[in-house]
């Protein structure tokens, strides 16, 4: 699948771009600034022994069947307003979470609820957005011998862009698990302030989560 990474020079954008270049993917690593996009798509091609392609983030809209945003809560209205005209009807992935720094492991509950509730009222009626990755350290996705044994929770009004996105999930190699509805984003980000006290506290690196009891079947 064609994936655009908007704001994909960064930490998550790196990890997840080189983990689905190898899985197959056709990964175009966006930014604001298209030579950036550019050097950093080769910068981390060579890194990891992987074809990608980059530019502006725009261009990354452009090319993508799939966009996936990935950049911080500061930036996250900003960033849904300059390619709400390149997404179209296409899937988009919202991995934001709505941190405060420096308070970062305590839950913050954004204006809208959600980042990616803000982000569904920042698109037109036609996209099918997304929300998942919120658990998922880029220091494991940029890790390529880092085997995950956690889960990757998945919402998002449209099923059928939920189940496209597990799909893809896959390929990361992780397991992702239908979470409903977009509105659950509330529960998924609020999550993370969670694992990152958690991370401190026991000194864990990226500790995640699993959900248990889903049958084998599934
Ligand atoms: N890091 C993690 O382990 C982790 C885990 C789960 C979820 N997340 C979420 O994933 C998102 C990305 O995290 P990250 O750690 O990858 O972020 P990051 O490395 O700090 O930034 C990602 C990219 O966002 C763009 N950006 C930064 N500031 C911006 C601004 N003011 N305006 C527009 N674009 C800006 C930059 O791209 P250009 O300069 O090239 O435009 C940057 O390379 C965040 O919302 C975070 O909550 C992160």
């Amino acid at each position: 699948m064609k994936i655009g990474i908007v704001g994909g020079t960064g930490r998550e954008g790196r990890g997840l771009g080189v983990r689905w270049a190898k899985a197959g993917h056709d990964v175009f690593i966006g930014s604001r600034q298209s030579d950036k996009g550019v050097a950093k798509a080769a910068e981390f091609a060579k890194e990891f022994g992987v074809t990608l392609q980059g530019g502006d983030n725009v261009a990354a809209c452009n090319h993508a069947e799939l966009i996936i945003v990935t950049v911080p809560y500061s930036a996250h209205q900003g960033t849904f307003e300059s390619i709400k005209d390149q997404v179209g009807d296409k899937v988009v992935v919202d991995i934001t979470v709505p941190l405060q720094p420096p308070k970062v492991r305590s839950v913050h509950l954004p204006k809208g609820e959600a980042a990616a509730l803000e982000a569904r009222g920042y698109l037109n009626d036609d996209a099918r957005l997304v929300a998942a990755l919120h658990h998922i350290s880029s220091e494991h996705l940029s890790d390529p011998d880092h085997a995950f044994d956690c889960d990757v929770l998945v919402c998002g009004d449209d099923k059928d862009a939920r189940a496209t996105v597990i799909s893809l999930i896959s390929d990361l190699g992780l397991r992702g698990v239908d979470a409903g509805v977009l509105k659950n984003a509330v529960a998924l980000e609020s999550l993370t302030p969670v694992l990152l006290h958690i991370n401190r506290r026991y000194k864990s690196v990226g500790s995640g989560i699993r959900i248990t009891g889903i049958p084998e079947s599934e």
